[in-house]
């Protein structure tokens, strides 16, 4: 049995649409991370663990510009996604958001099924920036007004921490509150299984050739 982790997949553009939706029906929640200097990552990982320890989920920790965005409207029914998104400048998104955010404001972006449409999806907003800048957490805002916009249906309140005094109180003060209206969406209960592995690894006398992904392995959060 391989110890239990999270993993964080920095793959995905490698991957064929069909190999990336069938890692998703095993994973629960996808964590997208809008991050320039690794703050919203550490969080996104955060977030993660405690998905894990509190319910027993497992979660994608996802790099966006490495995931084919297209296909959110695809995530199935019991699984959720959370932005943990990092605002900077004149309230732009980290480099590596540029294109989900624009996907996101433009109506004329198809997700898969051929419309801007993300009904049935549930998701998290957790936004970090600094209140000395004008733009306080405009990327966190404007992801969540456009998901709503899309159909998509937040879970709990929006979180913002802010960098300037209370990043970590404001994630602590955030976090119960948004655990509590996730298990009610996702019918999860609160100590569900943190001993339950992500992966259980078992030796096959043989295998089909062309069920071997030899692609490149996804590095694991420790
Ligand atoms: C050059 C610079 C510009 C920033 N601009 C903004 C801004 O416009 N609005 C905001 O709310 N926070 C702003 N911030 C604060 C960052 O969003 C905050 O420090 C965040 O924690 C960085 O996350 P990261 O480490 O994941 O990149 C800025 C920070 C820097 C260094």
């Amino acid at each position: 049995m391989v110890e239990k982790s999270v993993p964080r997949e920095s793959t995905l553009r490698s991957y064929s649409p069909d190999v990336t939706l069938r890692f998703f029906q095993k994973k629960r929640l996808v964590i997208f991370y809008g991050s320039q200097t690794g703050t919203a990552e550490e969080y996104a990982i955060r977030i993660a663990k405690e998905a894990k320890s509190k319910f027993g989920l497992a979660s994608l920790v996802c790099d966006p510009e490495e995931y084919d965005f297209e296909n959110l409207d695809q995530l199935p029914e019991g699984c959720a996604a959370i932005f943990v998104v990092a605002t900077y400048g004149e309230g732009e998104p980290t480099d590596n958001a540029v294109q989900i955010v624009q996907n996101l404001t433009d109506e004329t972006f198809e997700f898969s099924s051929g419309s801007h449409r993300l009904d049935g999806l549930k998701y998290v907003v957790f936004g970090l920036g600094n209140k000395t800048y004008e733009h306080y957490n405009a990327i966190a805002r404007i992801v969540d007004r456009e998901l709503e916009k899309a159909g998509a249906t937040r879970i709990g309140e929006r979180g913002e921490g802010d960098d300037d005094k209370s990043m970590e109180e404001d994630y602590l003060e955030w976090k119960d509150g948004m655990w509590d209206a996730f298990a009610k969406a996702l019918g999860v209960e609160e100590g569900q299984g943190s001993d339950t592995a992500d992966f259980v690894v078992s030796e096959l006398d043989s295998h089909p050739e062309e069920k071997v992904y030899l692609g490149s392995s996804s590095p694991f959060v420790p």
